[in-house]
């Protein structure tokens, strides 16, 4: 008989396999990067630029994502030598690459041979060479093109051991607006909705005589026009944007060593496409994380990072970030001393595996020339130098507690970029921003848990005992089912205001709102209200005020019961249930139908947590201190970094070693910006 494993070593083992990175980092689990483009410099001068980024503890550099016009001088002549050349003094310094593909900027012979590979503004005009992003990325001759730098690319590095992976494009953004996307556009609608009746029918046509009688009457909207037409057109962008990175994917992934991952560089918040779509062909997922004019705001950020860490539910990198400041803000400030290294460790805390600064040293000329650098351009460092030096030592430091770790979450909450389109096309109250009803709950419930995931709502839901879904507005069949199995095997959901009022046409679900789910609510919404006030409201959560937008809500089961009531306010909503909560077999839906402010919002998020047992992952801490959490085999780390703008004492549940001081600690002293990564063996 085959003997049974021991179930902790088993345990230990999936553990491994599930946190472990798959692509060749184990040298550095925890990368320390920066964007290098050794294009833009003698090569006589690039020994001392890797000195210098060897000095700071950078192990990566990122190159090759603008340099089409020297790989490929002419149609068919390539020159990567230059590039190869580069990536062996990178090695020599104990310096990884990761290539990025030239395609969001073409060479100007390309756009000169080419016109039709140029992208058609939304009024018709066409896009011109001299900035990036000018390319159509429907049109067949861009592809082909993209398609056979990429296969030059993969075919000379793909095997090079000093190649980590590979970023395909930069920042995939503009789309184009030409009568062969139409054309496309409507072929896709065609395999989506196979009949022009069903298409109709789904889309309400009859609406404003938009009845359509042959595909090729059906336009492109953006903006304004039939909820539909909308939604299908950035579905159909964000499927363009997946083959577009397809193409160049396919002839990568066939010319490399299997250890080299494929990423590419996505925008935090941004929604010019739905990143669940484009990231499933991805191994890693990966974000440029800027702050822009101010300092960083650690839940705003965290959750960007949540967001991103949730396409590929691991770990990620932040593959861009600013070292210090940027060029593109109202007011370009520079971080605080202190505070590039606290958003360092922050990235890490919420799961990224490398953190690479945009830019190492700023190129003479282009459009870019005052933007953060690590050296300036005399090739000597930056005030800034020590303080990455710092992050590179630190981040050696940890390494070895920090390996094969990931981040664990008790609470997820709910993203779809169809509902935050679906709003954002409707607002209806002009201040209404889907992603700060994202963030009202996230603050609190993370300052609580201390980890969030943040997932579509088709995801897997079973490990989480608090789901919460803010604004879903948008709810598909499939998703609507996921989440009834959830509550009906014992989840606590939470929804928020505005959530499933229209379904996966972005047509309005025949019922009220919350559409399907209402029979577990034993509730609904029975009329929502923009407002120009705040309402009042009281109850469990104690009494406080909210603008934007309220529903009234109202109970059709007797153990439907009412958290919160309406104050005075237009009459309609007076004394009416804002909250309402249900408890179904093992599970519970809640429904907040009230924008809550902060006050009462921290009372409904002490409630969520503890109505589903939720538990903080190290304790009680000083407001103001972030704390994350990463698991492995081994056990715990904890990184603490003090937001706060005074110094902050943290007293610890029990002794753990101080990761980068050394030492047993019970309790901790950290400055403003100040950074404590700590760790306690599996209990
Ligand atoms: C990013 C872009 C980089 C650089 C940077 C400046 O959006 O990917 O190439 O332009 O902004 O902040």
């Amino acid at each position: 008989m085959k003997p049974s494993p021991n179930p902790s070593v088993l345990l230990a083992v999936m553990v491994l396999l599930f946190a472990a990175p798959a692509f060749a980092q184990q040298n550095h689990p925890i990368l320390l990067g920066t964007a290098w483009y050794p294009e833009q410099w003698p090569e006589a001068r690039w020994e001392a630029d890797l000195a210098l980024m060897q000095q700071a503890g950078v192990h990566m550099v990122r190159v090759g994502e603008f340099a089409w016009s020297r790989m490929e001088p002419e149609e068919g002549h390539y020159d990567l030598d230059w590039l190869d050349r580069a990536i062996a003094a990178a090695a020599r310094h104990d310096i990884s690459t990761v290539i990025g593909t030239p395609t969001a900027a073409p060479p100007a012979w390309l756009t000169q041979k080419y016109p039709e590979t140029l992208r058609t503004l939304e009024d018709g005009r066409k896009d011109q060479h001299g900035n990036r992003q000018q390319f159509n990325w429907a049109n067949p001759k861009y592809r082909e093109m993209a398609r056979k730098i990429a296969e030059q690319l993969a075919k000379k590095f793909g095997h090079n051991p000093h190649v980590l992976g590979w970023q395909i494009d930069n920042e995939y953004n503009e789309v184009s607006f030409d009568a062969a996307t139409k054309a496309q556009f409507q072929q896709w609608l065609k395999a989506r909705y196979e009949t022009l009746d069903n298409l109709n029918t789904r889309w309400t046509t009859a609406y404003w005589s938009q009845t359509y009688s042959a595909w090729d009457q059906i336009p492109i909207q953006t903006g304004y026009g039939n909820p539909g037409l909308l939604l299908n057109w950035m579905r159909f962008v964000s499927d363009t944007w997946r083959s577009y990175q397809r193409n160049q994917l396919e002839v990568i992934r066939a010319n490399v060593d299997t250890r080299q991952f494929i990423t590419t560089n996505m925008m935090g918040w941004f929604d010019g496409f739905d990143h669940y779509t484009v990231a499933q062909d991805l191994d890693m997922a990966a974000w440029d994380d800027y702050v822009g004019q101010g300092h960083l705001n650690p839940e705003r950020n965290g959750a960007a990072h949540d967001l991103t860490r949730g396409f590929k539910q691991k770990n990620f990198w932040v593959i861009e970030t600013q070292p210090g400041s940027v060029n593109w803000a109202g007011i370009n400030n520079a971080l605080a001393k202190g505070e590039v290294r606290a958003m360092a460790w922050h990235d890490v805390g919420h799961g990224a595996d490398a953190v690479s600064y945009w830019q190492w040293r700023s190129a003479l000329s282009g459009q870019e020339q005052y933007h953060g650098v690590i050296v300036g351009s005399d090739g000597t460092p930056v005030p800034l130098f020590s303080e990455v030096a710092q992050i590179g030592k630190e981040f050696e430091k940890a390494a070895p507690a920090l390996a094969n770790t990931t981040v664990r979450s008790e609470v997820a909450i709910l993203h779809s970029y169809d509902s935050r389109w679906a709003i954002q096309w409707q607002k209806h109250n002009k201040n209404y921003d889907p992603v700060e009803e994202i963030a009202s709950y996230y603050a609190p419930i993370r300052a609580i848990a201390q980890s969030i995931d943040i997932v579509p709502p088709t995801a897997s839901l079973a490990q989480y005992k608090l789901v919460v879904a803010p604004g879903l507005n948008v709810l598909s069949d499939a998703a609507a089912k996921n989440l009834m199995a959830y509550v009906q095997n014992g989840g606590h959901l939470v929804l928020g205001q505005r959530s499933a009022m229209k379904d996966d046409d972005n047509a309005l679900q025949p019922q009220r709102q919350p559409g399907p789910l209402g029979e577990l609510l034993g509730g609904r919404v029975d009329q929502y209200y923009a407002l120009t006030d705040s309402v009042p409201f009281s109850g469990d959560w104690g009494s406080g005020e909210g603008g934007l937008w309220a529903e009234l809500l109202s109970t059709r089961d007797a153990d439907t019961q009412v958290l919160m009531r309406y104050g005075k306010s237009n009459g309609w909503l007076d004394d009416q249930p804002a909250a309402i909560t249900r408890k179904v077999g093992p599970g519970r839906i809640t429904y907040i139908g009230a924008w809550l402010d902060p006050k009462t919002m921290q009372q409904a998020a002490k409630w969520m947590t503890t109505t589903s047992g939720v538990k903080a992952a190290l304790g009680g801490v000083p407001e103001g201190i972030e704390v994350s959490p990463r698991y492995g085999a081994q056990g715990k780390v904890f990184i603490l970094i003090n937001f706060s703008k005074q110094p902050q004492t943290i007293a610890l549940p029990h002794a753990m070693t101080d990761v980068l001081e050394g030492g047993e600690k019970q309790s901790l002293t950290l400055p403003v910006y100040g950074v404590a990564v700590v760790s306690a063996k599996k209990d």
